[in-house]
């Protein structure tokens, strides 16, 4: 068959949409190079407004954090409510979307700055401190279920295990539980990543949320130790999570917090396994794990892009003449590479003095997670190091396949043996 050229536009569209299998560096460093603001074609977009991919930090970061000119609901510009129903690119519309609409990802300030408030202040990053000792402990137990095998796979066995784990101690999901929610959300973020909300994703949605509201009803009734109970209890003058909030709340936590942190845990391993040179320094010295989390989050990190921004008003950025209710997504794994900001940005190099790189956003939304998920990416890659220090990739490097879900990046698999 004769094979089209497309163009570094459609193949970002192609990465985002999940349609495409490989890796997006080579066209992300041809966008930084050739115009960091482009337009892209949408294909069943919306025909008043244009998308735009903004691949250089400096403008990313100006789109993440410039509130006065963009935001994250398109309701609250005038006469452009519909605008985030054509993003997503469905037969099908995605009228049960829990977690795009109302949750604290998807809102601007003054609601934005209330949720967040209320929600940080049981989410304190002393909290997700005191969570370590359960971390590093489903990281043993995983470890365990395989040490004798001699193999496993990194993906099924150990990265998608350990933070769906993590969450479910933290909002309070009981050990019995978790294998649903686990199935409920994959079946999610599978179809959701591609746009697609089948029968299967409707009753997971369905399901999911009707658990959720059980547990925090049951929450309600006997308080414990754990998340749900802690945002039931907040007040803060005289004001408190609503129910709704409360559930689009700890369904955003699983969302944000699961698929994300496992694609951490095995894209970083497939690219130390790439690079055994870094492999070995990490196996030297252990204390270097942190620092090579985020050099791991700055060269691979889990999100393409963040979330999409919409302009509340006419303005310029990268020469670019951008209209109200425009649509720009700003590619977090181009900035990450930008060759102003790091030097030989393209190097993994787990000793870099790493300057703030932008794989957990930045601004108003950056990530509410982000201190667990390195802790979880530290425990992750010591405990994994540490017991299998042998570890191989078990496939042909060229066989490793790469899936999408919810705009990440990640592997479906990652057979290794130690
Ligand atoms: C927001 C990345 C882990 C909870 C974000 C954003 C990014 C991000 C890029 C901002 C998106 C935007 O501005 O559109 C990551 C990465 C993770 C991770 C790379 C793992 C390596 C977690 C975990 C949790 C979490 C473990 C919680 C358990 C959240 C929440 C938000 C968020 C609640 C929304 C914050 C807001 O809108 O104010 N994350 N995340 N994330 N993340 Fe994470």
């Amino acid at each position: 068959m004769e094979s089209k050229q497309i163009t570094p536009e459609q193949e970002v569209l192609g990465v985002l949409g999940g349609k495409i299998n490989r890796d997006p560096f080579a066209v992300f460093e041809d966008l930084r190079n050739n115009g960091s603001v482009r337009p892209i074609p949408m294909p069943m977009g919306d025909p008043d407004h244009q998308t735009w991919i903004v691949s250089h930090m400096e403008q990313a970061k100006q789109v993440l954090k410039d509130q006065a000119t963009f935001c994250v609901d398109p309701a609250t510009i005038e006469k452009s409510s519909d605008t985030k129903k054509s993003l997503i690119n469905s037969s099908e519309e995605v009228s049960s979307n829990l977690f795009l609409s109302n949750s604290l990802n998807a809102l601007d300030e003054p609601d934005h700055r209330r949720l967040r408030q209320l929600v940080s202040r049981a989410f304190t990053p002393k909290y997700m401190e005191s969570l370590r000792p359960s971390v590093q402990k489903i990281a043993d137990d995983l470890l365990d279920q395989v040490q004798d095998k001699g193999e496993m796979d990194i993906v099924v066995d150990y990265a998608y295990k350990l933070p769906i784990n993590v969450i479910s101690i933290m909002i309070g999901v009981p050990e019995s539980q978790r294998e649903k929610i686990y199935h409920w959300s994959e079946a999610i973020a599978n179809g959701l990543g591609v746009g697609r909300v089948d029968e299967d994703v409707a009753k997971s949605l369905e399901a999911f949320g009707e658990y959720f509201k059980q547990l925090i009803d049951e929450k309600r009734r006997h308080p414990s130790d754990d998340l749900i109970s802690e945002l039931i209890a907040i007040e803060e003058e005289g004001d408190k999570l609503t129910e709704n909030e409360l559930l689009s709340m700890v369904q955003l936590l699983i969302f944000a917090g699961h698929e994300t942190t496992s694609n951490l845990i095995s894209t970083g391993t497939l690219m130390l396994l790439d690079h055994p040179e870094q492999l070995n320094l990490l196996k030297d010295d252990p204390g270097l794990v942190p620092n090579a989390v985020e050099e791991l989050l700055r060269y691979h990190g889990p999100s393409t892009t963040a979330g999409p921004r919409y302009a509340r008003k006419d303005t310029e950025l990268g020469g670019q003449q951008i209209k109200k209710g425009d649509i720009l997504f700003p590619l977090l794994k181009s900035a990450n590479r930008d060759e102003n900001v790091f030097s030989d940005s393209e190097d993994l190099d787990v000793t870099r003095d790493l300057k703030r790189h932008l794989a957990f956003g930045q601004g108003v939304h950056m990530c509410l997670g982000a201190p667990l998920a390195r802790i979880e990416g530290d425990l992750a890659f010591t405990t994994l190091l540490r017991r299998m220090p042998h570890i191989k990739l078990n496939i042909p490097r060229e066989e490793v396949q790469w899936q999408f879900k919810l705009a990440a990046q990640g592997l479906s698999s990652l057979p290794v043996s130690f």
